[in-house]
């Protein structure tokens, strides 16, 4: 049995971290469905689609172990919707654990079948955050060491500005 893993998130833009996270999983399950939430209500940097763009340009269209979907609705659904019941988070500090533990436990409540396993992120990920990295684009900074080249070069088609000396 093909053995499925759905890493959910709002992706707006992807980082090194999320990489790191795809990457790992990828050496433990036959499959792993990035899951891009659509929901317009958080008003996303990136549309759904530039979304999963980078993230297929990252990984390469024709990568037949890497599926990019975009989902809205209960990820619960979603995650049954692909075949699987296995949930991939990233952890980053103790800060991440109360929101990653009330959404593992809230998604157990809604359906039991389902688990979540976390990766710790690798040390020189442990900042990097896409909020982090919609601060500091716009406002020229340098943020290359948190984005894949695609999602940098993204970041300065959208925020075309010099740093100010
Ligand atoms: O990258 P993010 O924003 O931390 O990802 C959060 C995400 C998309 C995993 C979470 O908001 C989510 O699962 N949304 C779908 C709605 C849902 O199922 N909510 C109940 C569980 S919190």
């Amino acid at each position: 049995m093909k053995r499925i893993a759905v890493f959910p998130g709002s992706f707006d833009p992807l980082t090194n971290g999320h990489v790191d996270i795809i990457n790992r999983t990828l050496e433990h399950f036959d499959e792993v469905v990035v899951a891009v939430l659509a929901n317009p209500a958080k008003r996303p940097l990136f549309s759904t689609e530039e979304r999963k763009r980078l993230v297929a340009e990252q990984f390469g269209d024709h990568n037949e172990k890497i599926r990019i979907e975009s989902f809205s609705g209960l990820l619960v659904d979603f995650v049954r919707q692909c075949g699987t019941t296995i949930i991939v988070r990233g952890l980053r500090a103790i800060s991440d654990f109360d929101y990653e533990a009330q959404m593992a436990l809230v998604n157990k409540k809604l359906d039991e079948g389902i688990e979540t396993f976390f990766l710790m992120a690798r040390e020189a990920n442990s900042y990097v955050s896409s909020t982090l990295v919609k601060q500091i684009a716009p406002l020229g900074g340098d943020v290359s060491e948190m984005v894949p080249p695609v999602v940098a070069v993204a970041l300065k088609e959208m925020f075309p500005v010099e740093k100010k000396k």
